[in-house]
């Protein structure tokens, strides 16, 4: 098997090198994305192997299928990032990787909470330049806090079980209602109270055209004031334009993202010595109470670990004509 693996880091060949041993599949690893520019890149290959940030659209669909590419494996769990009728209409296969480590974004995304709240990142800053005041570093308890979770899937769900540890009051909306977090006390509730109710708001849904812009003008008036919203999700579940509004005008008192709607124009790269022309992500990065990182919510050792080894298995499966437990259909 010739796997194409596309938008590489040195981090992604060490993992999949070290995971590799077992299989002895062929790599080539492309730093570049794999979108309609560069899908000729794929001739020769069996596999293409692809993140959250390239574009599998319906003509690098036709261009993969004349390139002979059968199967598109993705190392994340989303999938919006491919046309699936056009997959289905050229006869290839997408595969995914459903659970790698949901504990590892649900962390990351108490670890904006906290950071956000409490200050942490400014106290660093202050205290090496010999500044000990504590001015504007005050934060709140999230003891008692009603927490709104949009999405109690996987990730969600874990999420709800760190923060009742915090004694928070957990209001959640999904289509499907989880038993377990019921039984450990989660309030389902329509979406439109959960915006209501929510002093933080985070973000666990996938992307899609129900859940698009689900954070808008008209939900953010809905909101109580100062409120805090996280979004490890995916960029476009928020209305940037309107999330600046509403930072603005004071409506929203946090907003902590590792997810940006036009990340794949910036995220993943060292872009520091360069006149970075996305004036919103630039707004959003002037604002006091804005933390941004750049999609690395998934990002532990024991994450990268399962991702390889779970899309090895994946290609492993293909090869043999085995049955795809992780097919996205
Ligand atoms: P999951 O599939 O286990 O859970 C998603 C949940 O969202 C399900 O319970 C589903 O019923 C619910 N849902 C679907 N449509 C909805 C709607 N319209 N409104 C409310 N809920 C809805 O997925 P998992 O593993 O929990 O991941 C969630 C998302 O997190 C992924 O789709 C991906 O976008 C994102 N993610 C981000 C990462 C990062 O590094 N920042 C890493 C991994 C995932």
């Amino acid at each position: 098997m010739k796997i194409a693996v596309f938008s590489t880091k040195s981090y992604d060949q060490e993992y999949f090198e070290k995971n590799n041993k077992h299989y002895n599949f062929q790599f080539s690893f492309f730093e570049t994305a794999l979108n309609i520019h560069t899908v000729n890149l794929t001739k020769g290959f069996d596999v293409v192997c692809v993140f959250v940030n390239d574009t599998i659209d319906k003509k690098t669909i036709l261009a993969l299928s004349a390139n002979g590419i059968k199967l598109v494996a993705l190392r994340c769990a989303g999938f919006n990032n491919v046309d699936l009728e056009a997959i289905k209409n050229n006869n290839l296969k997408v595969v995914r990787v459903p659970a790698y480590s949901p504990e590892a974004v649900a962390e990351y995304a108490i670890a904006l909470i906290l950071t956000l709240n409490r200050k942490t990142h400014k106290a660093y800053n202050r205290v090496r330049e010999g500044n000990f005041s504590l001015k504007n570093l005050i934060g709140f308890n999230l003891h008692n806090k009603t927490v709104g979770v949009i999405g109690t899937g996987k990730i969600g769900a874990s999420f709800c079980k760190i923060l009742k540890g915090f004694g928070c009051r957990i209001i959640a909306f999904d289509i499907y209602k989880n038993e377990d977090l019921l039984s450990l006390g989660v309030e389902y509730m329509q979406l439109n109270q959960v915006f209501k109710q929510a002093d933080i708001l985070s973000l666990h849904c996938p992307l899609n055209e129900g859940t698009k812009h689900v954070v808008n003008k008209r939900s953010i008036a809905s909101m109580k004031d100062g409120v805090m919203i996280i979004n490890t999700s995916r960029g476009a579940l928020v209305n940037t334009v309107d999330v600046i509004e509403g930072l603005i005008n004071k409506k929203i008192g946090y907003l902590g993202i590792d997810v940006y709607e036009q990340e794949e124009n910036l995220f993943f790269e060292d872009l520091s010595e360069h006149i970075i022309q996305d004036e919103h992500i630039l707004r959003l990065m002037s604002f006091p109470n804005v933390l941004i990182t750049s999609h690395q919510a998934f990002f532990t050792k024991e994450a990268m670990d399962e991702i390889t080894m779970t899309t090895l298995e994946n290609i492993n499966l293909f090869k043999n004509n085995d049955m795809l437990n992780n097919e996205v259909k």
